[in-house]
């Protein structure tokens, strides 16, 4: 059974966030700019790990797949092939009585408004395209239209031919993308969860048709595995098919990951098998055929695409929830009890790796304060903290997720060794300098 969610954890993470430079509001000093988000020192660090995991274990670790980076502007043409300014509409309500606005889809009870609660007070649903316009050069107007893509996926299916030619790959073979695309979302909210900008890992794996089910099984089990292997307990994951209404208009199965947020599941990634509908689609539109020829079958074929997609920001957001932790324990050197706020990430996504804390700012500790730092840096990301009692800086460390201190004491000028904390059990070792990488690098590898 699946633990109940914590109701209060939303607001203890989003304060951290904040507090530690995870992620700020976006434009805060005129007042905020509603649903953007920055991500601060220690966000961005977080980011790029979980985009840097995808990355390893779609690309790095396969022979089967390979990158590509597209562009984000793109023309109408791409859009109208992809079904995008046709279907990827939301269906918008507005409150008459209070002027609130909503996703009908998303809305409790459709009769009534969760602002007001008036009943029967909403309009009818208007379709909505949540694309966001904008215009290539000097003249606004027909013509010079341009679209800021709302996924990378069609980046993909528009290289398709591209890739083929010139990467030596054959079905089954996949291309994979980062980046950020852009939803004029009606209703955003719940922190980075839903934002207008966000980041996407998506990749496009294009079989034989009659494998598709087959792949479709594989990448549904892989993706709910890598999060699990990052450190996702897997009491808060899960697997959940779309039913016939919910699929959208490029897929004939779905599924999404979902995690236990704080209000509930919701989706991390989904999974779905789109056919050969974007392929057949881009070729109608473009005129190019992109279509594979099996010299082994002697076979023509359109490949059939699976699809994992994820949401890198999203994804950030449940490594910190699922991370999140709170514990009474004995004050460091002191002996008294206090509580302590912990973020137990996989070594892996922690956004630093090792934190190097001399004792005090008095000059004879700078030099192997130094010549650790020095040691560390080409192998781990490292923060550098000399203010503050040891125990406060402990415990900011615990609140960043680091796994392990260094710190540098009166003792090392005399034997030349530092000691090294661990995050989770704080336990201390006493390891000589020369020997601290050979010491990390089996808890860090
Ligand atoms: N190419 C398929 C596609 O884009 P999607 O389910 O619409 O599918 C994939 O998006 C993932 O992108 C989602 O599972 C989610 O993690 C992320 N995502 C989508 N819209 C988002 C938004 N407005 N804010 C943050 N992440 C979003």
């Amino acid at each position: 059974m699946s633990p109940a969610p914590d109701p209060t954890l939303f607001d203890k993470v989003v304060n951290l966030c904040k507090r530690r430079g995870f992620v700020f509001p976006s434009a805060e000093i005129y007042g905020g700019f509603r649903s953007t988000y920055d991500y601060g020192p220690v966000g961005v660090l977080l980011l790029r790990n979980v985009k840097e995991e995808w990355w390893r274990s779609m690309v790095q670790l396969r022979h089967d797949v390979v990158g590509l980076d597209a562009a984000i502007l793109s023309p109408p043409a791409i859009w109208e092939a992809s079904g995008h300014l046709q279907n990827f509409t939301d269906p918008l309500v507005d409150c008459r009585n209070c002027r609130e606005r909503y996703r009908l889809d998303k809305l409790d009870d459709p009769n009534e408004c969760p602002n007001c609660h008036a009943k029967g007070s909403f309009t009818e649903a208007r379709h909505f395209n949540l694309m966001f316009k904008t215009y290539a050069g000097p003249v606004e107007g027909t013509g010079a239209e341009v679209y800021l893509r709302p996924e990378t996926a069609q980046g993909m299916f528009v290289n398709f031919k591209n890739v083929l030619e010139t990467s030596r790959k054959r079905p089954p073979f996949g291309i994979a993308q980062i980046g950020k695309s852009f939803r004029n979302e009606i209703t955003p909210g719940n922190f980075v969860f839903r934002t207008r900008e966000f980041e996407q890992m998506e990749m496009e794996y294009f079989v034989p048709p009659d494998e598709a089910e087959k792949w479709y099984q594989y990448w549904c089990d892989e993706r709910l595995r890598w999060y699990v292997e990052l450190g996702i307990p897997e009491d808060q994951l899960r697997l959940r098919a779309h039913d016939e209404e919910e699929l959208s208009h490029y897929s004939s199965a779905t599924s999404d990951v979902e995690f236990l947020f704080p209000w509930g599941w919701d989706e991390l990634e989904g999974i779905a098998n789109r056919t050969d509908y974007d392929l057949r689609q881009h070729a109608q539109a473009s005129g190019e055929s992109l279509d594979y020829f099996d010299p082994t079958l002697g076979e023509r074929y359109v490949p059939y695409v699976i699809e994992p997609a994820a949401g890198a920001t999203r994804t950030a957001m449940a490594f910190l929830m699922a991370a999140y932790d709170e514990e009474e324990v004995a004050r460091e050197g002191q002996g008294q009890g206090e509580s302590r706020t912990v973020l137990r990430f996989n070594h892996r996504i922690a956004p630093y790796k090792v934190a190097v804390l001399p004792l005090s700012k008095k000059p004879e500790l700078q030099e192997p304060a130094n010549e650790v730092l020095g040691l560390l840096q080409p192998h781990y990301m490292c923060d550098y903290d000399e203010t503050q009692a040891i125990g406060r800086r402990y415990r900011r460390q615990d609140e960043l997720g680091t796994p392990y201190c260094v710190t540098i004491d009166f003792e090392t000028l005399d034997d030349r060794a530092v000691t090294v904390r661990d995050r989770d059990s704080m336990a201390q070792d006493r390891v000589p300098i020369d020997a601290l990488l050979d010491h990390l690098e089996p808890k860090l590898s």
